[in-house]
């Protein structure tokens, strides 16, 4: 299924310089390990486990499933018998054992330049331990759902981990997410706390966190569900007491017009509760396939998914695919540009990096404020080694030119990584040789909320890269393309990406509704995990991932990607972004309907539109020539920066029911894009 040799032609190759330090430093080397990995999951897995503290060992099988509905209920049960505590593991572990008490854990950068401050290993362990205790005092017991509304700062990672210590599950709600939708996640999971804050800045707006926290309150009591108690952090308040690490946060962060309303029935202050909490704290042991967190996905009917992590496979797919994918390295400084209420941020920033001892920057602002060189010059400031971030971003960023990046040297940088969407090959080409000078090889990690960790990348020192493509299986992962009637397709060929076990990291259940679990992921094709997403395999058995399968379109019984004739436009030098959606075509089926937002500065015509379509008719054949190309100064997008697809066929159909719309990030793009809707065809 991998091929022998990497090819050697139409491939970028890692430096000689990175291969030295290595951990996987060959693709022969990738290929025995994921070899072993599939052949004899015991001894591979195994040997990673040595590293982590377990209270108790596990009894049986490394891995036991059922992935086939048609032969029972669907289970994955990892390390049975074993007990541990991931925060023992992330925190405890590095302090005592590694002595790593004294390294950095996280470099804090707020929104605003010049606001940072430092967190060690111990100090985090000691603040996790003392904020358990506040937890406990509130009654939170082992099993309880807790759930997390806060912005980017240090104590997000203190209260999830607080949760861990304590055998809670933390169920993390995006700070950019409405208080309806808050209020959906905290009664689907049943939780009795709230952790919140009172308000932060992203860019130059302020974002009354509080206020909407309160609204999410209320709305739980009025749908029947009163939650107990809010903890609520001061960050933009007055004199901000116990504020982590080594520095107060300067004035300039104060906002004296934070409308901060307080129910003494509900609210407590995070920092009175921390000052009487001792710092000392006993881990909760956990069996392997306890809860560890809850987190929720967008579903396709509008409902989100309750994913659902449990604890040993987890933490060794979490740290396993953070220490190989990202080669980390004791002196490496990573920064991944997501935000923790992602699962990105949880395996990414939190779960991950910890596990190794790292050290990471944790961003609260955003890659274009002040400036649009921020990105950089923060790289700069902390010699980040390792960079994580989207391809939302890096079109964004490439808009403005390679002078913003160039005003900082860049150096340090190592390692770049991208995940959320299939990045474009000029994107790529953009992030590689202008943010990486041509140095840096780039990690295009495909993975999934429901994955835990990435399961298709290349690695590092091994995998030689094709911009456009996640390359190759993570260890442990078996994937393949299925045609519709489920049979597996071989060598080249285009499909559904499926997976035919499971690895320590896959999710085990949607919260509260396993039959849900079963439906999405294992009905279509029995024996199957299915992704969701379209795939292909060329012919050096390389995966090109082409976007959901319902951004699959067929044009006059042709399968085309989404991402393909997006991948095209972009191209184009005029055009900064483009998204494609399917519009029913009464002759062909399906036509393309094209997005496209243009680079600064540059007019929408006539001309620019028949070039636009002369590049994708070049470029994948006529079959792909655009049918409607609108101009879209902006696109609808979450607030995480995906591109709503859904909102986009629902524009090109001209059908007004938008349906639930909460996790757009600004809605009156959709209304400008109803104006200028495209009537005609060209
Ligand atoms: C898409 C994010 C192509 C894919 C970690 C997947 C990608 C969905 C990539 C999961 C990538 C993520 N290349 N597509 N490198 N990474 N995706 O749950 O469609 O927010 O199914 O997890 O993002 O999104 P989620």
């Amino acid at each position: 299924m991998i091929p022998d040799q990497a090819p050697k032609e139409d491939v970028f190759h890692c430096n000689e310089d990175l291969k030295k330090e290595s951990h996987i430093p060959s693709f022969e080397r990738y290929k025995e390990l994921y070899i072993n990995s599939i052949e004899n999951p015991d001894e591979f897995w195994g040997a990673i486990a040595k590293d982590f503290f377990w209270k108790t060992k596990h009894t049986g099988r490394f891995l036991d499933y059922n992935f086939d509905v048609t032969k029972g209920e669907i289970f994955i049960k990892c390390m049975e018998g074993a007990t541990t505590n991931i925060c023992y593991n992330l925190l405890d572990r590095n302090v005592h054992e590694k002595k790593l008490g004294d390294k950095i854990a996280f470099f804090w950068e707020g929104n605003e330049p010049g606001d940072d401050l430092t967190v060690t290993y111990r100090e985090l362990l000691q603040k996790v331990c003392q904020f358990a205790n506040v937890l406990k005092s509130q009654g939170v017991k082992k099993g309880d759902r807790v759930s997390i509304y806060m912005p980017m700062v240090v104590e997000l990672v203190v209260a999830m981990l607080a949760c861990v210590r304590i055998g809670a599950v933390h169920s993390i709600v995006f700070a950019g997410f409405s208080a309806e939708s808050l209020c959906e996640r905290i009664i689907d999971s049943q939780c009795s706390l709230l952790i919140t804050a009172d308000g932060f800045y992203r860019g130059d707006k302020l974002i009354n966190l509080k206020l909407l926290a309160d609204e999410a309150l209320q709305k739980c009591r009025d749908k029947g569900f009163p939650v107990k108690k809010s903890i609520m952090l001061k960050h933009l308040s007055k004199e901000p007491e116990g504020v982590v690490g080594s520095q107060s946060p300067p004035a300039k962060r104060v906002c004296p017009d934070l409308e901060v309303p307080w129910n003494p029935d509900v609210d407590l202050c995070w920092h009175s509760l921390m000052k009487e909490a001792s710092d000392q704290c006993e881990p909760e042991w956990c069996e392997s396939e306890d809860p560890l967190f809850i987190l929720y996905t967008s579903g396709s009917t509008g409902k989100p998914k309750g994913v659902l992590h449990t604890v040993s496979g987890y933490l060794l797919y979490a740290a396993t695919t953070f220490k190989l994918v990202f080669d980390h390295q004791n002196d490496d400084v990573y920064w991944c540009t997501a935000d923790i209420g992602w699962i990105t941020g949880h395996s990414y920033i939190t779960y991950g990096p910890l596990a190794n001892g790292a050290t990471s920057v944790l961003f609260e602002g955003l890659p274009t404020y002040p400036d649009v060189s921020r990105m950089w010059e923060i790289v700069d400031k902390y010699r980040v080694t390792k960079f994580y971030t989207a391809p939302t971003a890096i079109r964004l960023l490439m808009k403005y030119g390679s002078e913003p990046v160039q005003k900082y040297k860049r150096k340090s940088l190592k390692v770049l990584g991208t995940v959320g969407e299939p990045i474009n090959p000029e994107a790529w080409q953009w992030y590689y040789s202008v943010v990486g000078d041509g140095r840096c090889p780039i990690v295009d990690t495909f993975w999934q909320t429901e994955t835990g960790g990435h399961v298709m990348t290349p690695l590092p020192a091994a995998t030689p890269m094709k911009p456009g493509s996640a390359t190759f299986p993570f260890f442990g992962v078996v994937p393949a393309i299925l045609n519709e009637s489920g049979e597996e397709l071989e060598g080249p060929s285009e499909g559904y990406l499926v997976f035919k076990q499971p690895w320590p990291g896959v999710m085990r259940t949607v919260y509260g509704n396993h039959e849900r679990f079963e439906t999405t992921y294992f009905k279509k094709f029995p024996g199957y995990y299915v992704t969701g997403d379209g795939c292909r395999r060329d012919k050096d058995g390389y995966y090109w991932i082409t976007g959901r399968i319902d951004d699959m379109l067929n044009v006059s019984g042709h399968l085309l990607s989404t991402a393909e004739v997006e991948s095209a436009l972009v191209e184009h030098k005029a055009v900064a972004e483009a998204a494609v959606v399917s519009r029913p075509h009464p002759v062909k089926g399906e036509s393309l309907y094209c997005f496209v937002t243009l680079t600064d500065g540059v007019a929408y015509n006539q001309a620019l539109e028949a070039e636009l379509r002369k590049q994708v008719r070049e470029k994948i054949g006529a079959i792909a020539t655009p049918d409607y190309i609108q101009n879209a100064p902006g696109l609808p997008k979450t607030r995480s920066g995906k591109i709503m697809r859904r909102v986009l066929r629902k524009i090109a159909c001209d059908e007004k029911d938008l349906g639930d719309v909460s996790t757009l990030a600004d809605s009156s793009v959709v209304e400008e894009l109803f104006r200028n809707r495209c009537r005609t065809t060209a």
